[in-house]
């Protein structure tokens, strides 16, 4: 990003719109660009054979069958997508209130990994470090008996969570569950076991936004978690300093990659995030982005492939070395002129 200290001389001298005059013009004027090795596209999976089941808050999106994943993903990587970040919807009994599933080497998570990696694909795989797709009460972490999160306990249990996934062959390590220190423990703990070239994309800014919430459709724990709120944990919306205290910490502890969470509407962080680490830095447009969109196309009130493409540029623009989002595998086409 250069610094603008001179504008040029006044009109008429100065006419700005001559670089925009035509297609080529404004394609060699360009200061940002999106190329489908800039994405990574979340994915769900379930257990089953041949099953691809609608999140109908998310229209467009399904939880995969793992044999359906595996297409899925092999799609992915011929589009030249550089990682999928895979997260499992568990049957509800197989929940707990401590997430017992979650450090289990042969949970669906896993198995889903195992199976996609057999493929030999060109994609990185990424998966989250969290406790709420296995516990009973949606958390993160937990939970004492007045209902508070464990820190400490919980940091425990998501190191043995980046263990089996590791194992079984994840690429990139994601907590996402916002306990303080979990980052350092989950690098030394993989450094124990050999897995010193298992890369760390932190969480580290994830903010207590009410934009997740056709993803805990997605994931089942939108019943579960009723009321409660993540507020002791994710970041206060209003704040910007503290995300960059978050980041400093995270790098400090070993993290490889920084991700800002939600997307849009946090741009200024990623900006900020980029600008004073210089980082690899990514931006999680999220399910309610993705569904406010989606719901304004299915209305008629705007159009699809221009806004998809326009709201992944925004964050390149703020900085961003890549973005998560569901719209990976249409963005991706649109890039290729394959759609
Ligand atoms: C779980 C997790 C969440 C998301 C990613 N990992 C939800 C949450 O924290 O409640 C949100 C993703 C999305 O909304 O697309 N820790």
């Amino acid at each position: 990003m250069a610094e603008i200290n001179q504008a040029g001389p006044a009109f008429p001298l100065t006419r700005l719109r001559r670089n925009r005059k035509t297609k080529w013009a404004r394609e060699l004027t360009k200061e940002t660009f999106l190329s489908p090795q800039d994405l990574i596209w979340p994915i769900f999976v379930q257990e089953g054979e041949n099953l691809e089941e609608h999140v109908p808050s998310m229209p467009g999106v399904v939880r995969y069958s793992s044999d359906r994943l595996v297409d899925a993903v092999a799609e992915a990587a011929d589009l030249g997508i550089s990682a999928v970040a895979i997260f499992p919807y568990l049957n509800p009994d197989l929940r707990d209130s401590i997430g017992s599933m979650a450090t289990k080497s042969d949970n669906l998570v896993c198995r889903a990994i195992e199976r996609v990696k057999a493929q030999n694909l060109n994609i990185g795989i990424q998966c989250d470090v969290a406790l709420d797709p296995f516990t009973s009460h949606g958390h993160d972490g937990l939970l004492d008996s007045d209902g508070e999160i464990l820190n400490d306990e919980t940091v425990e249990i998501l190191c043995q969570q980046a263990l089996v996934q590791a194992n079984a062959g994840c690429d990139i390590i994601s907590p996402s569950d916002m306990m303080d220190g979990r980052v350092g423990e989950i690098r030394r703990t993989l450094d124990k076991n050999n897995f010193n070239n298992v890369q760390i994309m932190s969480y580290s800014a994830k903010y207590a936004s009410s934009f997740y919430g056709p993803f805990r459709d997605a994931l089942g724990s939108t019943a579960t978690l009723a009321e409660g709120s993540k507020a002791t944990y994710q970041m206060d919306p209003r704040n910007s300093d503290e995300a960059m205290r978050e980041i400093a910490l995270d790098i400090a502890e070993g993290a490889d990659m920084i991700m800002i969470k939600p997307g849009l509407p946090y741009l200024d962080i990623i900006y900020r995030t980029k600008q004073q680490f210089g980082v690899p830095t990514y931006g999680y447009q999220v399910s309610g982005e993705y569904s406010m969109i989606k719901a304004a196309v299915n209305n008629g009130w705007m159009n699809h492939d221009s806004c998809i493409i326009e709201s992944l540029i925004a964050f390149k623009r703020a900085g961003a070395n890549g973005i998560l989002t569901y719209f990976a595998l249409d963005a991706a086409r649109l890039l290729k002129g394959c759609s």
